[in-house]
């Protein structure tokens, strides 16, 4: 998505500044080239050179300076950009852009781009609530620029409340979000992630290796087209997208809870959720104590989820995975055919590429008009796109 795009990293000044050399790192590491253009007060944070070296650019920092205007004026800078990324965006610089004051090198360009612009403000969360700053933002957002609000936790002013900037990951996620073409609009949809744990006594569970990256992956790509996501996702260690409403669960009773609770109001639901097959009978309330040489921990079976939401499936599209060892076709189709789905992600966990805690997949779609498709090594990212594609076809039918 950002491969060869041109993107101009607008940096205010506020203690935040440190943050967003690593969100930088990321933008390159996407294939995006990067022009950092600095304000004055940016530069007392870090220094200039900090973001020339991630950058491979040089960093742009005075309207004024012959030499800069030589190299690359700020006009055709604004002008090439194919996304503007304010980080952080300080209450002054909102201010001026909301009144249309442009009297250095990074208002002049902003009022100069005709690029979308994402504006992340980063300030003291009195700072931020004050009524002017409010109406300042919301005006911005009436002009059509792109706002992701900062989150609470404790400032660098010894303050705790909402004005912290969001961590990278997020900011990179947002701009993707704002680049990316809205074909889900209108559509809900609900994913879930991750494995569950089922609970033996208070210090021990069942588990499998589920790292969530899949269904994180798919949450996030189709909150980018514009979907309504609802994620219901087990322990993971992962950042819940932007935009995305996420209820956390442990077990796999928890998670049916969740889905079954959710699952009237929505289009599509992809499971690719690790679910525990079975828990056991009894969970100890106290810590068991190791004493016979041997122990047997007596199981019971969870229910199926996805083979429930099958039979009760209402118009809805219906999409699961299947994680295997062995006849991975042969499982997958049995799977498709007895959960009753639209569609099933089939892929072998033992090659290489294709397992639970990396970041690419080898996957097989099986449609279930008897189609099948083989995709090749991708990131989970890509997979998610492709796999989006194909439910995007699978709604709209259903539509009509
Ligand atoms: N699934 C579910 N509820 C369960 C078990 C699985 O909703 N209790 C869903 C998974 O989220 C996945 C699909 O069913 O989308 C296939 O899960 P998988 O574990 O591969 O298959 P199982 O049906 O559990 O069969 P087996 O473990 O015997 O392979």
């Amino acid at each position: 998505m950002l491969q060869g795009k041109s993107i101009v990293l607008g940096v205010s000044g506020g203690i935040a500044v440190y943050k967003v050399v690593e969100l930088l790192r990321l933008l390159t590491k996407a294939g995006a080239d990067v022009h950092v253009i600095m304000s004055k007060s940016a530069q007392e944070f870090v220094t200039p050179l900090t973001f020339q070296a991630l950058s491979g650019n040089p960093v742009h920092t005075d309207l004024f300076s012959l030499y800069q205007e030589q190299e690359i004026d700020h006009i055709s800078l604004a002008d090439r950009a194919d996304l503007f990324v304010l980080a952080p965006a300080t209450a002054n610089l909102v201010g001026k852009i909301a009144q249309g004051l442009a009297d250095d090198l990074l208002t002049t360009s902003i009022m100069a781009t005709k690029a979308p612009v994402l504006i992340v403000p980063a300030m003291n969360s009195n700072m931020y609530e004050n009524p002017v700053y409010q109406r300042n933002q919301e005006s911005l957002t009436d002009y059509g620029y792109h706002i992701l609000e900062p989150i609470s936790g404790s400032l660098a002013c010894g303050w705790v409340g909402k004005g912290k900037l969001p961590d990278p990951v997020m900011i990179f996620d947002a701009a993707i979000s704002v680049l990316t073409p809205k074909d889900l609009v209108g559509c809900h949809l609900l994913v879930t992630a991750g494995p569950t744990q089922e609970e033996i006594d208070p210090v021990r569970y069942i588990s499998n290796y589920s790292s969530g990256k899949m269904g994180f992956a798919i949450a996030a790509a189709a909150q980018q087209r514009g979907a309504q996501v609802t994620l219901i996702a087990g322990p993971t260690n992962l950042t819940v997208p932007v935009g995305v409403r996420c209820f956390p669960i442990f077990s796999a009773e928890e998670m049916r809870s969740a889905v079954f609770d959710q699952v009237e109001s929505v289009d599509v639901v992809i499971k690719a959720a690790a679910v525990a097959d079975y828990r056991p009978v009894n969970r100890a309330s106290q810590k068991m104590k190791k004493t016979a040489d041997q122990s047997t921990l007596h199981l019971e079976k969870n229910h199926d989820i996805l083979a429930e939401l099958g039979q009760q499936k209402e118009g809805r599209v219906l999409v699961g995975f299947a994680a295997e060892t062995e006849r991975l076709m042969a499982h997958a189709a049995e799977k498709l055919q007895n959960k009753n789905l639209d569609l099933i992600v089939a892929n072998d966990i033992t090659c290489e590429g294709a397992g639970f805690d990396v970041d690419t997949n080898i996957v097989r779609l099986l449609h279930a008009d008897g189609r099948v498709e083989e995709l090749e090594l991708m990131s989970k990212f890509e997979v998610a796109q492709q796999l989006l594609d194909r439910v995007k076809v699978l709604w709209k039918a259903k539509q009509q």
